[in-house]
């Protein structure tokens, strides 16, 4: 289901330092196997959560494509620099996660706090890497780029209520 990865359901393993090569492997493996759960999960959401109107659920599989080339990016990357995909197992949490989403709103709110997450990662990366790995670096500052408009996507159609005054 998941190839080229290796997963491990529950797999802890921190990353290398930055910014040996290791390091380097270790976040574009974790970041291409987010991409890949993350398109997977627009997909299916696009397919499953009938309380979501449609021009979200059209917008979701429009993420998902963007997603298969952000996961394409980094996996062309890992093979520029002969990394070895299998080398180590990738945990499939998110994924997990994001199945047990009852509707809409909670898959979206979910997601984009990933994506959040995901990308604060990938900007530092870059901070990390601008010099040492330049091509490296730039994916991750791209990457980062294009989640703003996932992330907002989420709370433009389920804006999160702050409590009145
Ligand atoms: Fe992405
Ligand atoms: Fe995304």
């Amino acid at each position: 289901m998941w190839a080229p990865f290796r997963v491990e359901t529950g797999a802890i393993i921190a990353p290398r330092p930055l910014p040996g090569i290791d390091g380097i492997g270790d976040r574009l493996r974790t970041a291409a196997f987010a991409e890949m759960q993350a398109e997977r999960a627009f997909a299916r959401a696009a397919e499953i959560y009938s309380d979501a109107p449609e021009s979200l659920r059209s917008a979701w599989l429009h993420l998902a494509s963007e997603e298969n080339r952000h996961m394409n990016w980094l996996l062309g990357r890992m093979k520029e620099l002969n990394i070895d995909i299998v080398e180590r197992p990738v945990s499939d949490s998110l994924w997990n996660s994001l199945m047990s989403c009852k509707d809409a709103r909670s898959f979206c709110h979910y997601i984009a706090d990933s994506e959040q997450r995901g990308r604060r990662a990938g900007l530092r990366f870059y901070d990390v890497l601008k010099d040492i790995d330049p091509t490296t670096a730039e994916i991750f500052s791209k990457i980062a780029e294009e989640e703003i408009r996932h992330i907002e996507l989420a709370f433009q159609f389920y804006p999160i209520e702050t409590a009145s005054r």
